[in-house]
């Protein structure tokens, strides 16, 4: 009989030293396997020492979770990070990446990578020699999707056959739920305004990936999107690198707010995600955000258990 930690170590060796670029980075093993070990992190069944290894964190972009959650991820797991913020370092006066890359390679165990192009973090992939992770680009947000799906586990059970109703803007966040929603086979709803649907792409992507028959949807009704499902989650409507367009998605988001009404036409035990920050009063009403329904503290905790098992994969701390 195999103990329930090798059964994770086993599925997830073929993750070490590999980079973590998109959702689909991994596959449905790997996925839930992920999902098991944040698990037995968060509770304390298991420990990982990763002996000192080194995180470099290259933002481009603000970060409040996402930072320092991969912050204390490292200093848990006995290694430690290193703050390489663009605007202090050459990278900042034009030092090219390929050269930063190589050069970062040398001194970290990997690299945490928050830009705006996905193909800036699929060109450090190439040059780096160590593992990369995107912790957020315009196209996607895979660690963000990771510490979801474990909230809407620890909330409902067994994810297969489960519906996430996205509301909202089909930006970054949508992209990697639609994917790894795809891979644990929950059906994922997407809601939102003509004009603001996911890319097509990505849609067919996840549809290919799904499991278990899970199906990808997008819908410009939200009370379609929303109707059974067991999550209801929302992002903000102008993601960073938008903000001139603040008004005039304020009017095209009209009627997507995630509200007490909306959340009445849910699935009766529907919990309330939200990637955060939130706009209260625009993508969510403040009282839906502190409603008993919402699962968002939880969500944003378990960004630091979720990574936890995300860095032990790919550093090979199993
Ligand atoms: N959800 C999230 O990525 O938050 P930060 O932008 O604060 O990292
Ligand atoms: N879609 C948002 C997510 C922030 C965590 C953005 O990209 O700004």
């Amino acid at each position: 009989m195999v103990s329930a930690a090798a059964g994770v170590a086993a599925a997830l060796t073929t993750l070490r030293g590999c980079d973590f670029l998109s959702s689909a980075d991994s596959n449905p093993e790997e996925t839930a396997a992920l999902l098991q070990l944040a698990t037995q992190l968060k509770s304390g069944d298991r420990r990982i020492d990763l002996g000192n290894r080194v995180l470099g964190l290259i933002f481009s972009k603000a970060s409040t979770r996402t930072r320092v959650s991969f912050q204390v991820a490292m200093a848990r797991l006995g290694g430690q990070t290193v703050d390489l913020n663009p605007s202090v370092t050459q990278l900042g006066r034009g030092e090219p990446l390929e050269d930063t890359a190589r050069v970062l390679s040398r001194y970290c165990d990997a690299l945490a990578i928050r830009t705006f192009a996905q193909q800036e973090i699929a060109d450090y992939a190439h040059w780096a020699t160590v593992p990369v992770i995107n912790a957020l680009t315009d196209l996607e947000h895979p660690c963000q999707a990771l510490a979801d799906f474990l909230t809407m586990q620890e909330a409902h059970g067994d994810l297969a056959g489960q519906t996430l109703a996205y509301i909202g803007d089909g930006n970054n966040v949508a992209h990697s739920l639609m994917l790894c929603g795809a891979l644990l086979g929950v059906n994922v709803r997407i809601g939102c305004p003509e004009g603001f649907e996911p890319l097509s792409g990505v849609l067919d992507q996840a549809r290919s990936l799904a499991q278990h028959g899970a199906v990808i949807e997008v819908t410009s009704d939200p009370s379609k999107a929303v109707a059974d499902a067991q999550a209801v989650y929302t992002d903000v409507w102008a993601s960073m690198g938008q903000e001139a367009e603040q008004l005039e998605r304020e009017q095209a988001f009209a009627g997507f707010c995630v509200d007490q009404d909306l959340m009445d036409q849910a699935g009766p035990a529907a919990i309330v995600l939200h990637c955060l920050p939130a706009h209260r009063g625009e993508e969510i009403s403040a009282d839906v955000m502190e409603s008993p329904a919402s699962r968002i503290f939880d969500q944003a905790e378990n960004r630091l258990h979720a990574q936890q098992a995300l860095l032990a994969a790919l550093l090979g701390g199993l």
